[in-house]
């Protein structure tokens, strides 16, 4: 199964010298593995000290809002983001608005947990999923990925100019990045029906997420991209 680091760094890694952004950035496990010339972390409470701070990173210790509310429009623009903070699709479709300006022309954005793992998983409400689950009487790993899952057919629909894919090995993480749509993409959806859609619609309209592995993942956005 490839590693959410492993998928990034996979972007990150056509830059000479690359600038990241991590939304969403927890315990580091993700953002410190990572090799970039500058990364910028966001999230409201990070779950380590500043001893972890490694040199050229930045940190913010605020909601992606407050971050993009005062971030400079003429800031350099960054290579990589990614977006994994609260996987609500309104929050996570408003950290996207915010990326896609922050994003250099030929720059990749990443966005996690678009493939819930089952019905629990993808209720847009957190308190619910936590009731419901313990209700449940279920074990293993309690995993909440909210409805971030709708984002993938608003992109589909919405931003034609974006080309997509979604890793078809791991718990579903999507690169976008401005570039030529090869399979049947539909224009043809409300967003009314997006924001309906549920659990059952990941499983039944699966080609929505066009489904693949990292590597040919990787050497479609690099053609897009760079020819
Ligand atoms: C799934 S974890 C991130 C995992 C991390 N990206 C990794 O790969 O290890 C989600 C994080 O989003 C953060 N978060 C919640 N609301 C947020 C917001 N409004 N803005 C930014 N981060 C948020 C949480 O504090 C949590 O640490």
């Amino acid at each position: 199964m490839t590693t959410r680091a492993q998928f990034v760094q996979g972007f990150l890694d056509f830059y000479n010298a690359p600038r990241y952004l991590e939304v969403g950035v927890n315990r580091g496990a993700t953002f410190h593995a990572l090799r970039a010339a500058q990364k910028v972390a966001v999230d409201p409470h990070f779950l380590f000290g500043a001893a972890k701070h490694q040199p050229g990173c930045s940190y913010h210790e605020v909601p992606s809002d407050a971050y993009f509310a005062a971030l400079d429009r003429t800031a350099p623009p960054f290579d990589v983001i990614y977006l994994d903070g609260l996987h609500s699709f309104e929050q996570t479709l408003r950290d996207l608005m915010s990326a896609i300006l922050h994003l250099q022309p030929l720059g990749v954005i990443v966005i996690d947990d678009v493939i819930p793992s089952g019905y629990l998983a993808s209720l847009p409400d957190v308190a619910l999923f936590e009731r419901a689950w313990h209700a449940a009487g279920a074990t293993g790993d309690i995993s909440w990925m909210g409805d971030v899952f709708r984002l993938v057919f608003f992109i589909e629909s919405f931003l034609p100019d974006f080309a997509y894919a979604t890793l078809a090995d791991n718990h579903g993480q999507l690169a976008m990045w401005r570039g030529r749509r090869r399979a049947p993409f539909t224009l043809d959806r409300r967003v009314e029906d997006i924001t309906r859609l549920q659990y059952h619609d990941v499983l039944l309209q699966r080609s929505a997420f066009n489904l693949m592995g990292q590597a040919a993942i990787v050497a479609q956005a690099h053609s897009d991209l760079f020819g």
